[in-house]
């Protein structure tokens, strides 16, 4: 029988869907109204903003704080300077505090925004002042209210001034309290600092405009695939699931393309698959429907032949009692809990199938081999696989003949497998048969006048493909056939082996 036979091992499915793990769980999508392109665009906008005003105000500050501390600078310079002039002064012969005063102002050439005052006994005697619009005459009161006041340095804010800092040094000589008052109005440099900002500020709207233009068009481009999905998934139907998006480069977005499109090419396989199951069990249960209602229409009145039609009407709605069942356990085999696996002892299995399968016809069963361990797999379904193969046995044999069953253990390790098969002397398989007799609804030649529904394979191979396992056909046509399933037994069992295989 192993001598040129053709052996067909099945593709072994994907694992139980029992086994995948349970998806995770989805978020709760916020409702969101505005498309992606203005999203993308918008936020960019705003952190350009954001940052663009946080740098604005941030230089701003510094630059304003520069000023004070440039005020405060011209202030001390101007200190020193005079502390010097007094000492060079007093060499010189200038005594009296009056003396110093007016020469001192003399020489004064001040800056631009600053106000120097000369002041005996709190009255100032002299100015110097730059030819700006800030005048002591203006701001005479001021002058008054800083050469009496308690402090020698300060700043101030007066509506009429502006923003001022300013310095005192008081001294005594020939008798008399001589002053020198140091102002400094900053408001200018202020306004100088605001308006190099303010055209900095333009420059940098500008900027946020073109990074806007920037951000809109790239924005576009990348979700131009993204809206190629959205159009297809909206225009595909429900009867025509051949639109693709297509797919233009490799960045992660032409993936989610690439992607949209598998899926689309899994459940056009999918749509398919299930149309022609449906178009198959259609027509397999259009005919013992038309043999049922021809027979009825014809029903005689005659007993005899009344009994004879009711025996053959009975006899039909069998076999559609049985492939309903059947379609049932393959619609079945889709679910999760198509199989539940517990670990099983193997021997015990075997001999059980065994008994079983007696009750099947009248021949010589024979136990060829029985594994010895336990394995994990679904005991019931297991059964029913093997007594399907066992029926198709009794169905290509007669009378008598002989069909041995077995289990063992095949591979080591990790890749071991547990081998459960049943080999009759029947017709065999042609090799052309070999691969498609397993598919719903096909019969081979060797069914010959027999009326199978073609389903008992493919439940073989939907219990199988839901252990993660494959089943085969061994044969030499005409001289039997041996069917088997290999299950996955990955743990390290002993097997025990007493007739080695014939197979
Ligand atoms: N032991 C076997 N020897 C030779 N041919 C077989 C054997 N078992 C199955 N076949 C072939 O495979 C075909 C498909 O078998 P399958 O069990 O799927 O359907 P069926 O037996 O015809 O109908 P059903 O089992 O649904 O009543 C059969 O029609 C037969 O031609
Ligand atoms: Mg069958």
């Amino acid at each position: 029988m192993t001598d040129a036979a053709t052996t067909v091992p099945l593709p072994v499915s994907t694992p139980p869907a029992a086994a995948e793990p349970a998806p995770a769980p989805l978020r709760t999508l916020r409702r969101r109204t505005l498309p992606a392109r203005w999203r993308i665009t918008l936020w960019i906008i705003l952190s350009t903003m954001i940052t663009v005003l946080a740098v604005g105000l941030i230089g701003r500050s510094i630059f304003l704080a520069g000023v004070e501390q440039t005020a405060n600078v011209e202030i001390e310079q101007e200190a020193a300077e005079f502390a010097r002039f007094a000492e060079d002064a007093a060499a010189g012969g200038l005594t009296t505090a009056e003396e110093l005063l007016t020469e001192y102002v003399a020489r004064q050439s001040v800056h631009e925004n600053e106000v120097v005052v000369a002041a005996l006994e709190g009255e100032p005697i002299a100015v110097a002042e730059d030819t700006g619009s800030r005048t002591l005459d203006t701001h005479a009161s001021l002058v008054n209210r800083l050469l009496n006041d308690t402090a020698i340095s300060g700043s101030l804010d007066t509506p009429t001034t502006g923003p001022l800092r300013w310095g005192r040094m008081d001294f005594t000589g020939g008798g008399q309290d001589g002053s020198v008052l140091i102002v400094q109005f900053t408001q200018e440099p202020r306004a100088q600092v605001d308006a190099s900002f303010g055209a900095i500020a333009w420059v940098a709207l500008i900027g946020v405009l073109l990074s806007s233009g920037v951000a809109w068009l790239v924005a576009g481009q990348i979700l131009a695939p993204v809206r190629e999905v959205y159009r297809v998934a909206r225009d595909i139907g429900e009867h025509d699931l051949t639109a693709r998006v297509p797919v233009e480069g490799s960045d992660d977005i032409a993936a989610v393309a690439a992607t949209f499109n598998q899926m689309l090419d899994r459940l056009e396989a999918v749509h398919a698959t299930q149309q022609r199951f449906v178009d198959d069990a259609g027509h397999e249960l259009r005919t013992p429907i038309t043999i049922v209602r021809g027979q009825l229409e014809l029903l005689s009145e005659d007993p005899e032949e009344r009994a004879a039609t009711l025996r053959l009407v009975s006899e039909e709605l069998d076999r559609m009692s049985r492939i309903v069942t059947d379609l049932l356990v393959l619609a079945r085999a889709e679910q999760p809990d198509f199989v539940r696996s517990a670990a099983c002892d193997v021997a015990t299995l075997t001999l059980d199938i065994e008994a079983k399968a007696q009750m099947l016809g009248d021949r010589r069963w024979q136990l060829m081999e029985v594994a010895e361990g336990v394995v994990p797999l679904d005991p019931q379904r297991v059964t029913q696989a093997v007594l399907q193969l066992a029926a198709n046995a009794v169905q290509v044999t007669r009378d008598g003949d002989t069909i041995r069953i077995g289990s063992r253990f095949e591979g080591e390790g990790e890749s071991r497998r547990l081998r459960l098969w049943v080999q009759d002397t029947g017709p065999g398989v042609a090799p052309a048969d070999a691969e498609r007799i397993f598919d719903r609804f096909t019969r081979g030649d060797s069914a010959g006048g027999r009326r199978g529904s073609g389903l008992g394979l493919a439940i073989v191979r939907a219990i199988t493909d839901a252990h993660g396992g494959s089943a085969w056909v061994d044969s030499v046509l005409g001289e039997g056939a041996a069917f088997g399933i290999d299950l996955p037994a990955p743990d390290p069992v002993a097997t025990h082996t007493p007739d080695e295989g014939t197979l």
